[in-house]
């Protein structure tokens, strides 16, 4: 198979492996074994694609993304984004976390001014921006709240706020509504996909579940696990029906669903 070409995608994995060592057993302190976390991926992900990635527990995920943003280095191959190899994290990126990771002494204004205060912009046009994002994420009236004041689903507005302040090109998401109830997490999908359109951003997405990644994807990169690899990747068949439309109510969500399901279960 031809391997990918940077000028094919906005971030192109080619060929990309990542090892840990294995614990040391009592007695084997000097053994130098590794563990195959990801193994040789291969793939493109296409500019304002909004991408997940679906797979089992351990199957890499969080790895390949800390990856892609520059936290970690790959032990073989490379990534790049946008045509540039990765070497740390950019400026034109940023990370959502499953645990909001909010400043707890600031305001909800305090968080999301906070990447542009580092970058030294004036107050004044950095609470003008704020003030917008926090608006569009619709909290308007919580600017001066502090995180412990707000519910979990509205701590991660003010994260998904704070992560679009510098305007980002790439967005990369672990889990970002893992931590919330049922009913939460359907709103916050459903917002982020109408602020995502208006964004033009392009968003690598990890999750656990098969709804969240038919409700969300353009594509699905579905893994297998011991070595973490991409399986398939999956084009969504509803993915026209995610802005204004009713994902769930589309005539294929179950028979795409109950697909998904088999290639998770039927892992070699
Ligand atoms: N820093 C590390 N040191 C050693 N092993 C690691 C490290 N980070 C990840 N691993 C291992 O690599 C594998 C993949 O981990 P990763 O966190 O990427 O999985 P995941 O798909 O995100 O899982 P989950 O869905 O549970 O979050 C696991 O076996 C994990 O134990
Ligand atoms: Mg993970």
């Amino acid at each position: 198979m031809k391997p990918p070409a940077a000028s094919d995608g906005m971030v192109v994995y080619d060929g990309v492996s990542k090892f840990f060592p294995v614990r040391a057993r009592p007695g084997r302190e000097d053994s130098a074994e590794l563990m195959v976390a990801l193994d040789r991926i291969n793939a493109s992900v296409r500019k304002g694609e909004l991408i997940t990635l679906l797979g089992p527990s351990g199957c890499g995920k969080t790895t390949l993304l800390r990856l892609t943003a520059g936290l970690i280095v790959a032990d073989e191959g490379r990534i790049t984004i946008a045509g540039t190899p990765v070497t740390g994290p950019r400026k034109d990126a940023c990370m959502v976390f499953q645990n909001f990771g909010l400043l707890p002494w600031r305001t909800v204004m305090g968080n999301v001014e906070f990447p542009l205060e580092i970058d030294g912009m004036g107050a004044a046009e950095r609470r003008d921006r704020a003030r917008d994002f926090i608006e569009l994420v619709g909290l308007g009236a919580f600017a001066e709240h502090f995180p412990h004041e707000l519910s979990g689903g509205m701590q991660q507005r003010v994260g998904i706020a704070r992560a679009l302040m510098r305007k980002p090109i790439l967005i990369f998401m672990d889990e970002p509504f893992g931590a919330l109830d049922a009913q939460t997490r359907e709103q916050l999908q459903e917002d982020f996909l109408a602020i995502w359109s208006r964004t033009g951003a392009t968003v690598v997405f990890v999750t656990h579940s098969i709804d969240e990644a038919l409700i969300l994807s353009d594509r699905i990169f579905v893994f297998e696990t011991a070595p973490g690899r991409i399986r398939t990747v999956v084009e969504s068949q509803v993915a026209a029906e995610r802005l204004g439309g009713d994902v769930r109510a589309h005539p294929d969500f179950g028979k795409c669903r109950a697909e998904l399901r088999e290639m998770l279960r039927s892992e070699p």
